[in-house]
């Protein structure tokens, strides 16, 4: 037997967390591979050097070199700037739509059978250029965006009603901007919709709708208050932490069922694009892509915030990069 291969492209604040998470798990081997000399290196051995303590088997290795990068399973992308305050995920568009080429260049050469996480952003238009130049099968090329967007929405319900947030379930569709769409009508505490829940808290609609409508845009700016208090960087633990449940659901064949951003070839109504769905994940990536019935205004809010993803996509074919 062998183990299970990680390759994680981009060693900063994300790659560094995600290398620390695969070992902890017990997820796989890792190669954490960075353009920077000798960083990857040292942050791998930092993680391996605590093996003991933690208490895990991994090989952990850094490197600057796309060979070693051979045969992995699974390729976690974060290669890419990050925001600074004040920026927009679609500010980074060009520089890191450059990074993307040619990581995927060298991901297509390298591990030509793996399953490939992008994280780097912006993250809709980064996976449709990670799947076009691979040229994967888009059920092996998928974006995180939506475990996260989610998570958030999940602990702002968590806190706000003062619930274990284990019992919450909160979903975010869409695009990972300003427009993504966390879906209240289907939010709920152990099957108890937190609306019922907010309602009974407040005994009052309109005031548990204004503490609804302020949660779901927290969740919407939840990047953007994080990179605002970092100054230097944007997210990095939950980001990492969405990955590694996208990969170790991939990797041990759960079938968890979890939004991420994937190819929609007419589901939702929305052909050939990148989007964040609730699908399926398991051993062969998106098994199964989960169509909800959206009421209007959620399809209004779906609609929109497919435009802004389309209007992403086409700024990178003017750009040439598609
Ligand atoms: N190939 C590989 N790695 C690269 C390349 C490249 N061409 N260019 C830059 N990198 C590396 C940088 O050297 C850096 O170590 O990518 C790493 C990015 O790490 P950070 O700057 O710490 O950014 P991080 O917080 O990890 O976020 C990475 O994920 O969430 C998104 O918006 C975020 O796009 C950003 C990405």
């Amino acid at each position: 037997f062998t183990r299970p291969k990680i390759a994680l492209i981009g060693g900063g604040q994300i790659g560094g967390v995600l290398a620390q998470l695969s070992a902890l798990k017990e997820l796989g081997d890792v190669v954490l591979f960075d353009i920077v000399e000798d960083m990857p290196q040292g942050k791998t051995l930092d993680i391996a050097e605590a093996s003991r303590v933690d208490g895990f088997d991994a090989c952990l290795r850094g490197t600057n070199d796309y060979k070693d990068i051979a045969g992995a399973n699974i390729v976690i992308v974060t290669a890419g700037l990050p925001r600074k305050p004040g920026m927009s995920r679609d500010d980074l568009l060009t520089t890191n739509a450059n990074i993307i080429k040619s990581v995927a260049e060298n991901i297509k050469k390298y591990a030509p059978d793996s399953y490939v996480i992008v994280i780097s952003n912006p993250l809709d238009a980064m996976v449709t250029l990670m799947q076009k130049i691979t040229g994967f099968p888009a059920e092996r090329v998928i974006g995180q965006a939506g475990v996260l967007d989610s998570s958030r929405f999940a602990s702002f319900i968590a806190w706000e009603l003062g619930v274990s947030v284990k019992d919450v379930n909160a979903m975010v569709l869409g695009g990972h901007g300003d427009t993504m769409v966390p879906l209240v009508r289907y939010a709920n505490v152990n099957g108890c919709p937190v609306m019922e829940l907010l309602e009974k808290k407040y005994n009052d609609k309109a005031k548990a709708k204004e503490v609804m409508v302020a949660m779901v845009e927290r969740t919407k700016q939840a990047g953007g208050e994080v990179v605002k208090l970092l100054k230097t960087g944007s997210a990095f633990y939950s980001p990492a932490s969405s990955a590694i449940q996208m990969a170790e659901a991939i990797l041990k064949d759960e079938k968890r069922v979890l939004p991420v951003c994937a190819l929609l070839k007419g589901e939702y109504s929305i052909d050939n694009l990148y989007v964040g769905v609730p699908v399926v994940l398991g051993k062969n990536g998106v098994e199964k892509i989960i169509e909800l019935d959206l009421d209007a205004e959620e399809q209004a809010l779906m609609d929109n915030s497919v435009n802004a993803v389309k209007d992403l996509v086409e700024a990178m074919t003017r750009l040439g990069f598609l």
